[in-house]
């Protein structure tokens, strides 16, 4: 096992969510709906989407942010324990399969107006 890439990114929150206000279609090009929705059918809180966001940017880094990836190829999911984790398809697999990357980690912060990610690909 090795590390084969590291991510990091940050977003500011009200800016995230003016974005979304401002662009029709952007949360259905970047989120899948499990992830713009909770299991109860309630909209996730912004903070937690803008995490989101900020993980798929890191997730991007990590894997030497080429052309072509599709946001919605990646996926924050959450374990029961409330532990989030990447899942990856399409053109994030395939990027992901070329370097060798086995394995994803990531974790999530929001706080003081800022949400924040870091995502760790590993082989
Ligand atoms: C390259 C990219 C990640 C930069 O992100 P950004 O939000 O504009 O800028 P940030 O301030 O968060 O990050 C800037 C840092 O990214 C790093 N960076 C730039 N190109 C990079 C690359 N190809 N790989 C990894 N890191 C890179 C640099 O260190 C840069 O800092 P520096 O200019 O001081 O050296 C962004 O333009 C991009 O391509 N995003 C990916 C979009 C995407 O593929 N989405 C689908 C993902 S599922």
């Amino acid at each position: 096992m090795s590390i084969i890439g590291v991510g990091i990114d940050v977003a500011e929150i009200d800016r995230f969510r003016a974005s979304l206000e401002r662009t029709p279609g952007l949360a259905d090009r970047v989120f899948i709906e499990e992830e713009l929705y909770l299991p109860s059918g309630e909209r996730r809180g912004i903070a937690s989407l803008a995490a989101r966001f900020a993980a798929k940017e890191a997730l991007a880094k990590a894997l030497g942010a080429p052309a072509g990836l599709y946001w919605t190829d990646a996926e924050v999911y959450v374990e029961d324990s409330g532990q989030p984790r990447l899942r990856v398809k399409g053109t994030v697999a395939a990027r992901a399969a070329e370097l060798g990357v086995k394995s994803w980690h990531v974790s999530l912060s929001h706080d003081a107006g800022v949400a924040s990610a870091v995502v760790v690909a590993e082989g």
